[in-house]
C-alpha cells in the first residue's frame, strides 16, 4: 500500500482530457502557475537525464493571432477533410465530436489566453532508436504538464497542426534552426467542473503476455 489516494490519482489519469470547447477564453492564465506546473512536468524521464527539454510561453495577442494563422493554414483542410471521412464512414459519436470540437478550435485558437509551446533544445534522428528516445524524453513531461495544469483547474490541448509550418513559427518566436517545437498547447481556465473519463479499449483488448496477441489471464 502506498499514501497515494488511488481514486484521486486515477481520476486525474483518466479525466484529463484534451480541452477545446471548454476552454475559458475571458480568464488569464498566471505565467506564476504555468511556471509550478512546469517544475512539477520536469520531474518526467528524459533519456541520458539530458536537460535538454524548454517551454515557450505564449501570451501576446499579435503573436497568438500569427500562429493560430499558421495552424489555419493547413488545419482547415486537415480538419474538414477528417469531418468529410467521419460522415462517409458513418463515423461513432466520439470521432463526430472530436473533429467537432477540433474545428472549434481552430476558429477560436488565437483567442486563448496562453500558449504553451514544449521545445527540444535540438533535432531528431533518423533511426528508430533515435527517434524513440527523441520523442520519449519530452512527450512524457508534455503529459505530466497537462496533468499538473488540470489539477490547478486549468485545460489544455495537444495540437500539432502548426508544425506543418514549423519554420515560419519558429522564426516568429525567435527559435534557432537547430531546436524542435513538439507541439502547441492552447491553455485556459476550463468551464465547469465534471470530465468523462476518455473512451478508450478495455486493457485486456490491447494488452498482450508473453507472445504478440496472447491475450493476459489473471
Ligand atoms: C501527437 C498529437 C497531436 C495532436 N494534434 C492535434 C491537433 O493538431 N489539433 C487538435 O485539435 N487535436 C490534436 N490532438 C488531439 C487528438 O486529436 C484527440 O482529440 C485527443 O487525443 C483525444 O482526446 P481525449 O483524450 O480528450 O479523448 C493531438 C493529439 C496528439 C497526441
Amino acid at each position: 500500500m502506498t499514501d497515494f489516494k488511488l481514486t484521486e490519482t486515477d481520476r486525474l489519469l483518466m479525466t484529463t482530457k484534451q480541452v477545446r470547447k471548454r476552454l475559458d477564453l475571458t480568464k488569464e492564465v498566471p505565467i506564476k502557475t504555468v511556471l509550478e506546473c512546469i517544475e512539477v512536468a520536469s520531474r518526467a524521464p528524459i533519456g541520458g537525464n539530458a536537460q535538454v527539454n524548454r517551454w515557450m510561453l505564449v501570451n501576446d495577442p499579435q503573436t497568438k493571432e500569427a500562429l493560430a494563422d499558421l495552424y489555419r493554414r493547413e488545419g482547415t483542410a486537415y480538419l474538414e477533410n477528417g469531418k468529410k471521412q467521419v460522415e462517409e464512414l458513418g463515423g461513432d459519436a466520439t470521432q463526430r465530436a472530436v473533429v467537432d470540437s477540433s474545428l472549434y478550435l481552430l476558429d477560436h485558437l488565437h483567442e486563448v489566453p496562453m500558449m504553451i509551446i514544449p521545445i527540444r533544445n535540438d533535432r531528431p534522428g533518423t533511426s528508430v532508436f533515435d527517434q524513440a528516445t527523441f520523442w520519449g524524453s519530452v512527450t512524457p513531461g508534455v503529459w505530466s504538464l497537462q496533468l499538473a495544469l488540470r489539477a490547478r483547474g486549468i485545460g489544455s490541448a495537444w495540437t500539432t497542426l502548426h508544425l506543418y509550418h514549423e519554420n515560419e513559427a519558429s522564426n516568429l518566436l525567435g527559435i534557432p534552426e537547430s531546436v524542435t517545437q513538439i507541439a502547441l498547447l492552447p491553455t485556459a481556465y476550463y468551464t465547469g467542473e465534471k470530465f468523462h473519463p476518455a473512451k478508450r479499449r478495455p486493457a485486456e483488448e490491447i494488452t498482450y503476455l508473453n507472445r504478440w496477441k496472447q491475450t493476459p489471464t489473471n
